[in-house]
């Protein structure tokens, strides 16, 4: 299976933070915004990464990321002329996914929770259909909503409904079958003039091939898209890390427990960043295991 990041979108919502700087390379707390995104493909073992986001941005990443070596990963880029919907990452990405399955996540979207990483690798079994996630959010207006019955199927996914059939949102992590490049072309634009990925995955739907996974009580699926998400986000990574002393989100050391890379590996990255406590973390994390 491979992995796409989308990090585009001229993130508005957000201004001026983000007039001069891509949305997704904004700080949570100690760490770019991608490192969350990133960190939950490499749960899922996904090894091969497509980064997609606009022109002026994506040198950006490429400075962050690289070629993905250094996380014993392959890390691509593609940019996105114009933000023409989410679904338009399998279409930017064809040549990129070829013919796997592919797992989709939006880069400002960040998950923490326990029992996630078994979820993940369930999710990324699929050989065919589609798998995407529920998460109970007092009002899901704003987002993809998702109606199921009491044995999980899915009866009905709506995008921004006025009025939702359920307190369940659609969070930006979709896993799908090879088939999904096709479905995306064949996709009428919304009246935002946008390819959505509801319709995308309601082709599924129709099909009977479209499985909602819960992400439950005690899951925690951070909004980025306020003033106030940000804050919290970063507050809530703090309180965790500080309490647990575990880090959310490190993608060197998920490499080092991924065994993507050696022991020297890890200690030579945590040497880069040794004046910080995030490169203190990642030689403790090689001295310990
Ligand atoms: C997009 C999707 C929506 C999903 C949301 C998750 O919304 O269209 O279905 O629930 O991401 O972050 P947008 O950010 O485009 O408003």
């Amino acid at each position: 299976m491979k992995g796409i990041i989308l990090a585009g979108g001229n993130g508005s919502r957000l201004y001026p933070i983000t007039k001069g700087i891509s949305k997704q390379l904004l700080p949570i707390y100690d760490k770019p915004m991608v490192y969350y995104p990133l960190s939950v493909l490499m749960l899922s073992k996904i090894k091969e990464i497509l980064i997609i986001s606009n022109p002026e941005y994506i040198g950006f990443y490429e400075s962050l990321l690289g070629d993905g070596s250094h996380l014993g990963m392959r890390i691509e880029y593609k940019i996105q002329e114009k933000p023409r919907g989410l679904a338009d990452a399998f279409i930017v990405g064809e040549e990129f996914i070829g013919d796997d399955s592919v797992c989709l996540i939006l880069g400002d979207n960040i998950f923490y929770g326990q029992g996630f990483v078994q979820k993940l690798t369930n999710a990324s079994s699929i050989k065919e259909g589609a798998v995407i996630f529920g998460y109970y959010v007092p009002d899901p207006r704003e987002l993809g909503v998702v109606e199921f019955d009491e044995k999980y199927n899915v009866l009905s996914i709506e995008e921004k409904p006025e009025n939702p059939k359920s307190h369940y949102a659609v969070p930006g992590l979709y896993y799908y079958d090879n088939s999904v490049i096709e479905r995306a072309k064949n996709l009428e634009p919304s009246s935002r003039g946008e390819i959505e990925i509801t319709d995308l995955n309601r082709t599924y739907l129709n099909e009977g091939k479209l499985k909602v996974e819960l992400l439950g009580r005690g899951f925690a699926w951070l909004d980025t898209g306020t003033y106030d998400g940000l804050a919290n986000a970063s507050n809530f990574v703090n309180t965790m890390q500080k309490r647990t002393g575990l880090y959310i989100s490190c993608p060197e050391e998920i490499a080092y427990r991924n065994r993507w890379i050696s022991k020297e590996e890890l200690i030579a990255l945590g040497k880069e960043y040794e004046k910080t406590e995030y490169g203190q973390y990642l030689l403790n994390i090689a001295d310990e295991f």
